[in-house]
């Protein structure tokens, strides 16, 4: 038992729980996930996994994304980007209800899952419908060898390295990443000219860095952490890119702190949650100065009035939602397609630093597993 105990300390490379060194590690983790693979030199993206297949994705008439729990949040990220970028529609599905509905698939259709594990029963479920149907399945799996992975057609590994925390943390930024490459090879000299993809490209290079700099928050979200972790509801919105992202941090509160959340697109509010607003409901906003920021300033207002606590993420330098705002946490500007990965960041600490101090087990919260192989 102290052997275990001894290696495990080790594992966790000086952190107290692996969810931490996980976040913490997302840096590596995204150059691991582009080594190789995003070429800023050469203006170039290389997916050796896809290649063979590559001109029947960039022919397809519909791209559908099949997975569960943080990867079908990436993969709603992935309906953004590819819809963006390639102008391919994309439908994003619970591989949970894709597999019991006898779901349409047609010639032209290509079907994409996601999972972290590549065990996932559900997932692993619409890879053989897909096949059953006759329809390309690609693959975006982190564990090598796994049997979504051994069981697609085609795919692309995230070479994120392990992820022992229940919640997943570097393989839904890593996804992300993988989603973007994806996406912008299927533009490539179709609807992205030489100058916006090599843009593209530049961008994605340097996004490892600018979440190192958005990592350096640690300290400033702790304390804010120490102010929230009596909270038993958040709400957290965010539009476009950041729609999914207001999901996932949603998410993540839930099964690490065990506190009630809910994650929205902005606009939706007025349907709705904006009935549970008062003073003690926190509402985490992703508010970046991108195509929706107007939008969602005027529901950030709408939340001051009815005296919620709101807490923004928003663009370096921009000071401007300092008055309406409890909390701002500023995070580097990039392009918008990529501020997912940065915006994501914060609620990951947030939930993690809240849970830790609720005292709550955050590698291994009640009820969960890593990985549901089973219905
Ligand atoms: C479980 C895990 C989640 C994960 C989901 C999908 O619910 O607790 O963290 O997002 O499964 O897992 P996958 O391995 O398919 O990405």
């Amino acid at each position: 038992h102290e052997l275990e105990w001894t290696l495990g300390e080790i594992e966790k490379g000086g952190y107290e729980h692996f969810m931490q060194k996980e976040i913490m590690e997302q840096p590596t983790a995204l150059e691991d996930a582009m080594r190789g693979r995003v070429l800023p030199d050469d203006n170039k993206i290389v997916l050796g996994g896809l290649h063979d297949v590559m001109d029947d994705l960039r022919d397809a008439d519909r791209v559908i994304i099949a997975a569960c729990g943080t990867s079908w949040h990436s993969a709603l990220v992935g309906e953004y980007l590819i819809e963006h970028f390639a102008r391919t529609p994309v439908e994003v599905e619970y591989a949970s209800e894709f597999r019991y509905r006898n779901p349409i698939l047609r010639d032209g259709d290509v079907v994409l899952v996601i999972s972290q594990s590549g065990e996932t029963a559900d997932t692993l479920a619409a890879v053989r419908e897909a096949q059953r149907q006759g329809v390309m399945c690609l693959g975006i799996c982190n564990v090598v060898g796994s049997t979504i992975a051994r069981e697609t057609d085609a795919g692309v590994y995230l070479h994120a390295g392990p992820e022992i925390g229940v919640a997943s943390t570097k393989a839904f930024t890593a996804q992300v990443i993988v989603l973007a490459m994806i996406a912008l090879k299927m533009a490539e000299d179709r609807t992205l000219s030489h100058a916006e993809f090599a843009d593209a490209v530049h961008a994605l290079a340097s996004i490892p860095d600018k979440v190192r700099t958005t990592l350096e928050m640690d300290g400033q979200i702790e304390k804010m952490a120490n102010i929230y972790r009596y909270s038993s509801n958040f709400l957290y919105l965010g539009r476009g890119f950041n729609f999914p992202v207001a999901l996932e941090g949603a998410l993540k509160l839930k099964e690490i702190s065990y506190i009630h959340a809910e994650g929205y697109p902005a606009a939706e509010m007025k349907h709705g949650p904006i009935a549970l607003i008062d003073r003690f409901m926190p509402v985490v906003f992703i508010a970046l100065k991108d195509s929706t920021y107007d939008k969602v300033v005027s529901n950030i207002e709408e939340v001051a009035a009815r005296d919620g606590s709101v807490i923004a993420i928003t663009d370096e330098g921009n000071g401007e939602l300092d008055e309406l705002c409890e909390y701002v946490l500023r995070i580097p500007q990039t392009q918008e397609f990529l501020s997912p990965l940065l915006a994501v960041v914060p609620l990951q600490l947030l939930s993690y630093h809240i849970a830790v101090m609720r005292g709550c087990d955050v590698d291994q919260p009640r009820n969960l597993a890593k990985s549901v192989t089973v219905e």
